[in-house]
């Protein structure tokens, strides 16, 4: 018998990766029948002719440039001042809105993901993410004792699935006060599909009726209609407005 000392809500453990999963066998496979036979288009990685991973060369000749101390010394935990700044500047370009902006670094973008789950979440709420999305969002936010449900992202000409969001947003700020909306694009994994500029205004138009209709939360009424939904949205912008004059 084995005696684990790893704690209760941590025994028995384990999880396979899909993609990592699809790769091993990809490799598994062209071994088997020959790498002629098996195109492995799994994980995001590009290979040259010879089957070498290829690495930017700008990024190499960057990174082998730098200065040991550098590349060693501790970097301040929230991250570097410049940094921090060509993060925004690159993530708004010349869109950046009016209002407070700050960036923080974190240990890679799951880091991100844990740290967002963990500040903009309460206990035992829902955050929201389509049915096809990278498994550790689930991870993530069970091992935090937070939920993640999804809705259906593409409908049935492929397109992505705006109304089924909507709905999924109202139903659960029907329950709680805030929502994070987990959207993973461009070449969202594991789909490789990326949000248009259509479909991003779609999303847009989504989220900021849903921030107009936050101080009212519990009135906000679960509807898949589109045309109440549109009426609602109107009433919600119209109530917000009155109030915020
Ligand atoms: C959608 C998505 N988010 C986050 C990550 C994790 O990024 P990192 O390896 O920087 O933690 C991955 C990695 O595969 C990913 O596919």
């Amino acid at each position: 018998m084995i005696t684990s000392i790893a704690a209760n809500h941590a025994k028995g453990k384990s999880a396979q990766d899909k993609i990592f999963g699809a790769n091993a066998a990809a490799v598994a496979a062209a071994a088997k029948y020959g790498a002629d036979k098996v195109t492995n288009a799994t994980i995001g990685a590009i290979l040259d002719e010879d089957e070498k991973l290829v690495c930017l060369p700008t990024i190499e000749k960057v990174y082998r440039g730098l200065a040991t101390n550098e590349l060693i010394a501790y970097a301040p935990i929230s991250g570097l001042p410049d940094y921090l700044e060509k993060v925004i500047t690159a993530a708004f370009g010349t869109s950046r809105p009016e209002g407070y902006i700050a960036a923080v670094a974190t240990a890679g973008g799951t880091g991100v993901i844990h740290h967002t789950i963990w500040n903009y979440m309460d206990a035992g709420e829902t955050a929201l993410t389509s049915d096809w999305y990278w498994g550790p969002y689930k991870v993530l936010c069970q091992d935090m004792g937070r939920k993640l449900d999804t809705y259906k992202m593409l409908d049935e000409n492929n397109k992505y699935n705006l109304p089924a969001l909507k709905a999924k947003v109202n139903e659960i700020l029907g329950k709680q006060k805030s929502l994070l909306l987990m959207i993973n694009t461009p070449a969202h994994n594991p789909t490789g599909y990326s949000l248009s500029e259509e479909d991003l205004q779609g999303v847009i138009d989504t989220v900021s009726y849903t921030h107009l209709t936050l101080p009212t939360i519990y009135s906000v009424q679960i509807s898949v209609d589109p045309v109440s939904l549109q009426k609602k949205q109107n009433e919600a912008i119209t109530r917000y407005r009155s109030k915020n004059k």
